[in-house]
């Protein structure tokens, strides 16, 4: 009989055990908010520096954190974040990012006639697979117009020098535009701050 109630009990602890587990497993909205210091509330960066996240498509936001977690792609941060989460927990924070509106920020400085040049040039080498400026949701190719200025910048130069891995047929219109224009990583850059489609 008290056999029985041991073995009972020990039953009760382990089922309450296996149900906080269960709990204290965070919903994809509670992993977010660790990302709302940096990137903003849901993922809409205000600043220059640190790119948005809200509304990347889920596939691109799971591949970059897992490049990062690898460290495939270069990284301040981000390397060390990504190592602290599943592949589960990656795939809970994408579907999240992905319900939010794109944000575009557009209160950032540029320069009107390098903007103007620049759209010419994301119109000839970039489009094709930016569409829009880069700002359809679902495109698995990251976030261009209205995403944070130096974010951007260092991502071409890391392209550039191959620090981070890119797309072989962008790497080929990559090529493109710098030999015909060595200012090509300004150019674009400020049409995309400038928020434009
Ligand atoms: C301490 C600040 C900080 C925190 C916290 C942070 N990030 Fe980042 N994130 C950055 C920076 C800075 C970059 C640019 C890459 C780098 O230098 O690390 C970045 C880049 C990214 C990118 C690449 C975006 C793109 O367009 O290619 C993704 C995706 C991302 N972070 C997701 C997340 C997620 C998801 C979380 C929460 C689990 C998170 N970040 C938490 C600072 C942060
Ligand atoms: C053949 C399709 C293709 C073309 C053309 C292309 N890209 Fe991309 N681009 C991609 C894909 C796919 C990604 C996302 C995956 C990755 O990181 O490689 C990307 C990512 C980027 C990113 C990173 C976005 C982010 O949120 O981190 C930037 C910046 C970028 N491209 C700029 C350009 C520019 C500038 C051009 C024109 C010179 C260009 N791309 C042409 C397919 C393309």
């Amino acid at each position: 009989m008290i056999e029985k109630t041991i073995i009972k009990s020990a039953l009760l602890v382990a089922g309450i055990a296996l149900g906080m587990q269960a709990q204290a497993e965070p919903s994809a909205e509670m992993l977010s908010y660790t990302c709302a210091g940096c990137h903003g509330t849901n993922g809409a960066s205000t600043g220059n520096a640190i790119p948005s996240i809200a509304g990347l498509s889920s596939t691109y936001l799971v591949e970059s954190m897992n490049a990062y977690k690898s460290d495939e792609r270069a990284s301040t941060i981000m390397g060390r974040i990504a190592k602290g989460y599943t592949e589960e927990q990656f795939e809970s924070m994408g579907s999240f990012f992905a319900e939010q509106e794109v944000n575009k920020n557009t209160s950032q400085s540029f320069d009107a006639a390098k903007a103007k040049a620049g759209q010419a040039l994301h119109e000839k080498y970039c489009d094709k697979c930016h569409t829009e400026a880069g700002t359809v949701a679902d495109d698995d190719a990251g976030q261009l117009s209205g995403n944070a200025k130096l974010f951007l910048k260092y991502s071409l130069t890391d392209f550039h020098d191959g620090s981070r891995p890119q797309d072989k047929k962008m790497s080929k219109k990559m090529r493109k535009l710098f030999k015909r224009n060595k200012d090509a990583f300004e150019l674009v850059v400020d049409y995309y701050a400038s928020g434009k489609k």
